[in-house]
């Protein structure tokens, strides 16, 4: 679709506009909002984010192309990040990592012939306490005592399955951390 005029993006976009005193400060939280809409930083999304904010597309893309936040290239429907920073590698990031593209029978940034997962490993997520961390998405796939291969099978298993199998899995998964961490309290 378009990010421009659609309802699903509208507050979004307003309150990021509405945060600085020049709109072209919004650039980066539109590209993501882009990003989430195209699944890459097409040429779309470049023209509109340009457009939102009243510059050059050339200038949004130089932004799009600085940043490793931002893909390029289109990603599968799920775009998987493991950390392999030394925090997580301590806890077998590293193998995490390969034997998650080993599963998915793709190499490191590559993307699975059905176009579901896109896997690579990244610096710090700062979730260091977490480790190894996953983002999915963008988004922090967290269980206590970190995830383990047979965790992923089941996050694959699910994500094929259906959407919203894999975010019952992700909340399950976040009422248990949740539950740990209250007994620190
Ligand atoms: S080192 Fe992995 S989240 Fe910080």
């Amino acid at each position: 679709m378009a990010i421009i005029g659609n309802p699903k993006y509208a507050d979004r976009i307003a309150l990021h506009l509405s945060k600085y005193p020049d709109k072209r400060s919004a650039v980066m939280p539109l590209l993501y909002i882009a990003q989430e809409e195209y699944g890459w930083v097409n040429d779309d999304a470049v023209n509109e984010v340009a457009q939102i904010i009243e510059i050059d597309p050339t200038q949004v893309r130089s932004i799009a192309g600085f940043y490793t936040m931002y893909s390029e290239k289109p990603k599968g429907k799920y775009w998987l990040q493991v950390c392999t920073d030394l925090a997580c590698a301590l806890r077998g990031a590293d193998e995490f990592h390969h034997e998650l593209l080993h599963e998915l029978h793709i190499e490191e940034g590559g993307t699975t012939e059905d176009g579901m997962f896109t896997a690579e490993h990244v610096m710090c997520l700062g979730a260091c306490d977490r480790a190894p961390m996953l983002q999915c998405n963008f988004h922090m796939v967290e269980k206590p005592g970190g995830l383990t291969m047979d965790d992923m099978r089941l996050f694959i298993e699910k994500a094929r399955s259906g959407d919203a199998d894999l975010q019952a899995l992700i909340a399950e998964w976040r009422n248990l951390v949740n539950e740990h961490l209250k007994t620190f309290e």
